[in-house]
């Protein structure tokens, strides 16, 4: 009990630190994004995962409504200049939610509302989990960060798919398979094939081989270990197939890995999962917890490791980490991804961030003479 009262005394610090810095940035434009800002010390208050259930429970509740349409009215920015055609999909504009926030696929209909102009969902694994005993996700207020260890809790690829058929969404939804925390990488391979057959009616697929939460991930990125998964993947007919990479893959096994994308022709490139690394400018208390990091630390190396991806493969590259601005989005696209995602900046901007990064984007393509994001993809590459 003591210790959880002074856990909340340091959390609250944390929090304070975070509201006269991140609001100082001068990243809040729009009413919902002030009205956000109000909310957030209270929603800080909750334990992450209490937060994130009731998030979630509002959005699916708002699912339900006619408010719907009106939501999709206030938050889609509708500009050609920012519609990209990508694995044979229209996407309407390059900023989706990344694989994590709607592990289940229940809110696909209410993100693309919040104007995502995609949404990833998973990861998925064959059989249902529960994941990590909790506690297993923790903020970071002072570095705009998050610690996860949640093990890949998802109710399993069969149910997924059977949502998948369910709503009717205007924005491509994609699906992240992982493998099943009891399965043994050398039989990785047929447990990737059972996840896929069971969510066919994704727009797009993407191999989780970057997970940093969950038994036998380590071996799975190592070229062997890839054939194997992606020769399966490919028989049983997954495509588009994209492979998500870790930040923290060495530069040799990120080359083997991108021999793989050209070898098995993959669509695309997903760059990258959160990381077990720890920045040593981390200044919030919980930044010791086990896990993966994902936020504003990441974001630099994130944005590199695209770079280095564009560089050396065709194949489209899907940016992701620490992207919370239209600034950051951009650098992204510039360095050369095609799209980008985000997950911890959801939760500290809050349900505007899509409307705010596609109008900062518009403005930023204006300052520099861009008729299009496509004519922005890969300029600083
Ligand atoms: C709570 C949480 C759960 C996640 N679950 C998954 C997952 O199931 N599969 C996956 O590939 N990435 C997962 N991620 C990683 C994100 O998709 C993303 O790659 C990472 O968080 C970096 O982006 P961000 O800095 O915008 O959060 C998760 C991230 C968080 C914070």
């Amino acid at each position: 009990m003591v210790g959880r009262a002074c856990e909340n005394v340091v959390r609250q610090t944390d929090t304070d630190r975070l509201d006269g810095e991140l609001w100082a940035l001068g990243s809040v434009t729009t009413p919902m994004s002030r009205l956000y800002s109000k909310l957030r010390p209270l929603l800080f208050r909750l334990p992450p995962e209490t937060t994130h259930r009731l998030a979630h429970t509002g959005l699916a509740a708002l699912q339900r409504t006619p408010l719907l349409r009106a939501v999709t009215d206030y938050y889609t920015v509708t500009d050609e200049r920012l519609e990209t055609e990508l694995f044979g999909h229209e996407f309407p504009n390059p900023v989706g939610v990344a694989a994590g926030f709607d592990k289940n696929a229940r809110l696909p209909p209410a993100l693309a509302a919040l104007g995502f102009g995609f949404v990833e969902v998973g990861g998925v694994t064959a059989e249902p989990q529960s994941g990590n005993p909790q506690p297993r996700l923790f903020r970071l207020p002072a570095d705009r960060a998050l610690i996860n260890r949640m093990g890949l809790n998802n109710d399993g690829a069969a149910t997924v798919g059977d949502r998948l058929f369910e709503f009717d969404v205007d924005v491509p939804v994609g699906v992240n398979i992982a493998k099943s925390e009891h399965v043994p990488p050398a039989t990785a391979p047929a447990d990737y094939r059972e996840s896929y057959e069971q969510v066919t009616a994704g727009d797009f697929f993407v191999v989780n081989v970057s997970c940093p939460n969950s038994q036998g991930f380590a071996e799975l990125q190592t070229r062997e270990s890839l054939v194997d998964i992606l020769t399966e993947l490919r028989d049983a007919g997954a495509a588009p197939l994209l492979v998500k990479l870790s930040p923290e893959l060495p530069a040799p096994a990120v080359d083997d890995v991108l021999s793989l994308v050209t070898e098995f022709d993959l669509e695309g490139v997903v760059a990258t999962n959160t990381t077990t690394e720890r920045p040593s400018s981390l200044a919030s208390s919980n930044r010791a917890e086990e896990g993966g990091l994902s936020g504003e630390p990441i974001e630099a190396r994130a944005t590199e490791m695209v770079r280095y991806v564009a560089r050396r493969v065709d194949a489209p590259v899907i940016g992701v980490g620490g992207v919370s601005t239209a600034a950051d989005a951009y650098r992204k696209l510039r360095a050369g991804a095609r799209l980008v995602q985000l997950y911890t900046a959801f939760v500290y901007r809050g349900p505007a961030i899509a409307r705010e990064i596609n109008r900062g984007l518009l403005d930023l393509l204006e300052r520099d003479g861009f008729d299009s994001v496509e004519a922005a993809i890969g300029v600083d590459a």
